[in-house]
């Protein structure tokens, strides 16, 4: 059985014009798109989502950075899907990132790192839910 994960394209990628190009790298890296949308978040949704970094001293400004503009969120599909993905996402601070990853290619520093990726089945089951409904990923 494949695995999910799940991801989002941060409003910097968005709003610099890179969402074709990073959702072409994650395909060529072999991940299936399940399901694939469009939207922008208020500040409460988006500290919803991070609510497990609530007490870090970045939570503030993650959360207005994550509603600033629209967002690009999608549940992904492999073997391995979610250690292959943050593989392929790199280091959270982009100064530490792989070449070839996708934050070393279009993050510009830690907080506007590009993308978002589950870091474990539980994780990932919750940041599913949050943005898609059962019927979107049948
Ligand atoms: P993500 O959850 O977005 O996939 O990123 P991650 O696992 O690599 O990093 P995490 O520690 O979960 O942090 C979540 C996001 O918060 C921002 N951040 N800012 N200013 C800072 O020191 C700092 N540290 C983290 C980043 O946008 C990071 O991706
Ligand atoms: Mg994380």
């Amino acid at each position: 059985m494949p695995q999910r994960t799940f991801s989002i394209i941060k409003p910097d990628a968005v709003r610099n014009g890179n969402t074709a190009a990073i959702l072409a790298a994650i395909e060529k890296a072999g991940f299936r798109l399940l399901a694939i949308k469009k939207l922008s978040i208020s500040k409460e949704q988006a500290e919803g989502f991070y609510y497990v970094h609530a007490e870090r001293p970045f939570f503030g400004s993650l959360t207005t950075f994550m509603s600033s503009g629209p967002i690009v969120p999608m549940v992904l599909e492999k073997d391995n899907a979610i250690a292959d993905f943050r593989k392929l996402m790199g280091a959270t601070n982009p100064a530490n990132a792989e070449e070839g990853t996708i934050r070393k290619q279009f993050a510009a520093s830690i907080e506007e790192n590009a993308i978002h990726g589950s870091d474990a089945e539980d994780t990932a089951n919750f940041e599913i839910g949050y943005f898609f409904a059962g019927y979107e990923l049948a």
